[in-house]
């Protein structure tokens, strides 16, 4: 059993708002594993419009993991759109040139706080926020409208502005046990022949098994 295809923009038959990401983005910038979906009415293939502020120039990366579930709304903001914060003002005067193009300060001094990058098997809530260098631990879940400013443990829910841990969702010897399985990296037949464990949180029994 192999499963649904994983090379098919829209794996859920006459379901179009729901897309397998990897298959529709474009931007080199953007890197989606297999099975993350978007799940938007308005059209998911267009989920780069959600990706804001990424800039060529600045060249930062936006990398999802694998079987990851992004409800509508969600949006990741990029390090393109963070002013430089060590001057007198904030004010970007040299994009608007008439002389000031020369203020442009060096790239070195603008603000980076590095690639976004997302784990394996995150579930992020509608409308939530991700900032500029966040990373989402594997097996994480992002609460709806959450806006996320920092790191996000593995198996932790997470929720609010500034997101803050709610609970976690294992015990730290199960969550230790799920990173090293990595079960999204098996095969996928192995994957549907353990599907019952995986859906039931049967720990002990994926790790038997596997
Ligand atoms: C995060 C979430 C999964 C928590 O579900 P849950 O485990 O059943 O949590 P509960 O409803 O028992 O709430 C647990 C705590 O989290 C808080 N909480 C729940 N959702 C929250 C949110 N969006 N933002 C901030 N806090 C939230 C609750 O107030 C509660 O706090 P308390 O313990 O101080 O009372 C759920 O609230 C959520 O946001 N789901 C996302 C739904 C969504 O966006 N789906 C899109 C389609 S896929």
């Amino acid at each position: 059993m192999q499963g649904p295809n994983p090379n098919n923009p829209y794996p859920m038959a006459g379901f179009p708002q729901v897309c397998y990401l990897k298959n529709v983005v474009q931007n080199p910038q953007i890197e989606v594993g297999d099975y993350s979906y978007y799940d938007d009415p308005d059209g998911a293939e267009n989920f780069e419009r959600n990706v804001l502020y990424l800039f060529p120039f600045i060249g930062d990366k936006l990398v999802i993991g694998k079987f990851c579930a992004l409800a509508r709304g969600v949006k990741f903001i990029m390090n393109g759109a963070n002013h430089p914060l060590s001057g007198l003002s904030t004010y970007p005067f040299w994009i608007f040139g008439g002389g000031w193009e020369n203020s442009m300060p060096p790239k070195s001094e603008l603000p980076f706080k590095g690639d976004t990058r997302v784990g394996n098997d995150v579930w992020i809530g509608y409308d939530a926020l991700i900032m500029p260098g966040v990373n989402i631990g594997n097996g994480a879940i992002i609460s709806s409208r959450a806006v996320v400013t920092r790191d996000v443990p593995a198996y932790s829910v997470v929720g609010g502005n500034p997101a803050a841990v709610i609970k976690m969702r294992f015990e730290p010897e199960q969550i230790a046990r799920l990173e090293a399985l990595r079960w999204w990296d098996w095969p996928v037949d192995k994957i549907t022949a353990r599907l019952p464990h995986i859906v039931a949180g049967d720990i002990d029994a994926l790790g038997r098994d596997s």
